[in-house]
């Protein structure tokens, strides 16, 4: 479809796909790709090698495939290059892009192709229209860049901006703004979150080059209208503004913990501090850290096996250790039998990640009584801190 006058989406709707390595899609995916017939035919952005095919079917709709001049590759992870090989193959195209991305492609690829490196504030002029170029590195990876097409105040944005949505609407108004910031804010939380000190530097580095669009195209998910949504949302979730919030996260063997878990969050609740509660086995991880992106407070609990943490919750410890989330209260709760190990193991995470720890509570075999009445006011006492602070 024409997003803009000669701009075309030849992207692709990933339906079925549920999983974008461990980060769980309910709604699927899109691979973006936009052509540009100008003088020099251009194409920004590849799609996953699967479906290569059908990208050179949708460009074949509009142009000749043998005459794309320039591939523009705005980022290398194989969701978006692993189709480039193909792209090659039919057109031979110079392939625009940093000089990180030019190392990875031949890597990956054994990419023996025509390269034209780019870097900051460089311009290429395909015809009528300029394509600018910024570097982005680790946003999200080192190769990382944006293009904006200048005459028409075009940003593609790579993964940035993006989201993990397969819809036949191409627009954030189609798809609904409330829902593509909901999208939007899954993708941050999951992909781009560890990167949040450079995200704040984007209106410096939009301002230094120029870049005021009135469109802003991601390679993945809706295409932004309104520019401004997202990009005072990313503002917003980078400063980690949080919400009167709490999540209550979990594992168990025989329910110990999870009693604790229950009686933690409905002492949180009773302050009025809104509550979710997940399991680490049951609740999709990428659902999990999206509460925790603008929640206050965090509370995990976990058995100790064989003197360590319960294996699954370690796992999702890792995951959230490399996600840097910052500004939290955070309190360990655990169950054991005849050994400690799993509160030490939480809280070691939530001190690396900097948070605020409360004492929480360890129960030996099942709690009793008392100690659930223990859990219900540690909540209380999160609860009240939350209040304090937001
Ligand atoms: Fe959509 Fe970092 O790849």
């Amino acid at each position: 479809m024409e997003i803009d006058r000669n701009v075309y989406w030849v992207g692709i709707l990933d339906f079925p796909e549920r999983d974008f390595h461990n980060f769980t899609t309910h709604r699927g995916l899109t691979y973006n790709s936009y052509l540009i017939l100008d003088e020099h035919v251009t194409v920004v952005d590849g799609v996953k090698h699967k479906y290569v095919k059908d990208q050179i079917r949708k460009i074949e709709r509009y142009v000749d495939p043998k005459k794309i001049e320039y591939v523009v590759v705005n980022h290398i992870e194989p969701d978006h290059s692993s189709g480039l090989p193909e792209l090659a193959k039919i057109a031979n195209p110079t392939f625009v892009c940093t000089k990180k991305a030019k190392e990875g492609l031949e890597k990956y690829y054994n990419a023996d192709w025509n390269f034209k490196i780019v870097r900051s504030g460089d311009e290429l002029k395909i015809g009528e229209n300029t394509l600018r170029f910024i570097e982005t590195p680790m946003l999200h990876w080192p190769d990382s860049m944006m293009t904006y097409m200048v005459e028409r105040r075009i940003l593609f944005s790579m993964d940035a901006f993006g989201q993990h949505v397969a819809s036949e609407e191409r627009f954030d108004e189609d798809l609904g703004i409330e829902e593509a910031i909901y999208w939007a804010k899954v993708y941050y939380a999951n992909i781009i979150m560890p990167y949040a000190n450079i995200v704040l530097r984007i209106p410096k580095i939009f301002e230094k080059f120029g870049v005021n669009p009135k469109l802003i195209a991601p390679s993945h998910g809706v295409i932004w209208r309104n520019p401004d949504v997202i990009t005072e949302s990313y503002l917003k979730w980078a400063k980690f503004e949080a919400e009167r919030k709490a999540v209550v996260i979990y594992d168990t063997m025989w329910h110990s913990t999870e009693k604790l878990a229950f009686a933690i969050a409905d002492g949180i609740s009773s302050t009025g501090v809104k509550t979710s509660v997940f399991n680490v086995r049951k609740d999709a991880w990428a659902d999990i850290v999206t509460e925790i992106l603008d929640a206050k407070a965090v509370c995990i609990g976990a058995p100790t096996m064989h003197n360590h943490v319960f294996p699954p919750m370690a796992g999702f410890l890792t995951y959230l250790k490399g996600l840097r989330p910052k500004n939290k209260i955070g309190a360990a709760f655990c169950s054991y039998g005849w050994g400690s190990g799993a509160y030490e193991n939480i809280v070691e995470v939530m001190e690396s990640l900097g948070w605020e720890i409360v004492e929480g509570l360890q129960v030996q075999f099942r709690p009793s009584e008392e100690e659930l009445k223990r859990a219900f006011d540690l909540g209380v006492e999160i609860g009240k801190k939350v209040l304090e602070v937001v």
